[in-house]
């Protein structure tokens, strides 16, 4: 896995520059915040941008870690109960700045105005009510993996998230595509734009769907969007052999990874699937607590579903 371990030179560095930032910034969610993150991310150490460019650039694994950066347990204060969240202040702005900053050396953050609220950084924590639901803030049901956000094209480029807490060490789950052998009739049916996507139930007033491949790319090195879980099971055989190939072939490779307070993990969603595995959650202040930013490499591409030019809220 491509890693870096922050030093303490880098801590020195990151440190004064997040506070910094964050005496200038309420909350993450500012559009001044989100248009300067780019420029604030090149006050990084060097060697931090040089990690994040060449897995952005030469792709050389599905997922990537930056680890090291000091979480203080007693001043992020208790796991929320809820995504739900005061915009205008944040026990975990640094923290939030840092995944920002580091995310914005990938693409732009962006946020779908029809899931949670329209946030662009989310928490991620167990809801007491969603349980036993296979949501992203559920915890006694697998989070069966995914593509993030498969059935839209302006799906993230990558997913970025931030461990604050994460006591049971449950870990986040992940196959890439790299990983799998597949033999050229199947990558040619997988190929083909007739796989049904609709939407996951994280997105729960959307009910179109849409019809694309499942991988698309470079045949010898494809990228993937795949969520078995919110697509419709293919009539034609030849389809529904492949799809049940590359399941079962993503199962064997799926692996994991407990994040330690301070990781932040970078799932490239074009290569990589990831899900969580099932935990016991207590509900009561010292529960895993994830932050979590989508991150596109071309705003562009969605501008018709946007505002304006620098909007990150996909409508
Ligand atoms: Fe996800």
């Amino acid at each position: 896995m491509h890693k870096l371990e922050l030093t303490n030179e880098d801590i020195e560095v990151i440190l004064p520059l997040v506070k910094g930032v964050a005496s200038r910034h309420s909350s993450v969610e500012e559009p001044a915040f989100l248009d300067s993150a780019s420029i604030y991310a090149q006050e990084l150490p060097r060697r931090l941008r040089a990690f994040l460019n060449t897995f952005r650039l030469t792709e050389p694994s599905g997922v990537c870690i930056v680890s090291g950066y000091p979480v203080d347990d007693a001043k992020i204060g208790r796991t929320p109960s809820h995504w739900e969240k005061e915009r205008s202040s944040s026990s975990t702005i640094e923290e939030e700045i840092f995944l920002h900053l580091c995310g914005a050396l990938l693409g732009d953050a962006f946020a779908w105005s029809h899931q949670r609220g329209g946030l662009v950084c989310q928490d991620l924590v167990p809801i007491e009510q969603h349980a036993k639901d296979m949501l992203g803030s559920g915890s006694e049901l697998e989070l069966v993996w995914h593509t993030e956000d498969a059935r839209y094209s302006y799906r993230g480029d990558y997913i970025g998230l931030m461990c604050l807490r994460n006591p049971d060490k449950v870990p986040t789950t992940f196959a890439s595509i790299d990983d799998v052998q597949l033999d050229q009739d199947r990558v040619r049916v997988l190929f083909e734009p007739r796989f049904v996507f609709r939407p996951d139930p994280s997105h729960p007033t959307d009910t179109e769907h849409e019809a694309a491949a499942v991988l698309f790319g470079d045949p010898g090195s494809p990228y993937l969007r795949f969520d078995p879980y919110s697509m419709d099971r293919p009539e034609d055989e030849e389809m529904r052999s492949a799809m049940d190939y590359l399941i079962e072939a993503l199962d064997e490779k799926l692996t994991g990874v407990a994040l330690l307070p301070g990781d932040c993990l970078f799932i490239d969603n074009y290569k990589t699937v990831h899900g969580r595995s099932s935990f016991k959650a207590r509900f009561d202040g010292t529960d895993r607590w994830l932050k979590r930013i989508n991150i596109t490499r071309d705003l562009r591409k969605s501008r018709v579903a946007r505002k304006a030019s620098a909007s990150r809220v996909i409508f």
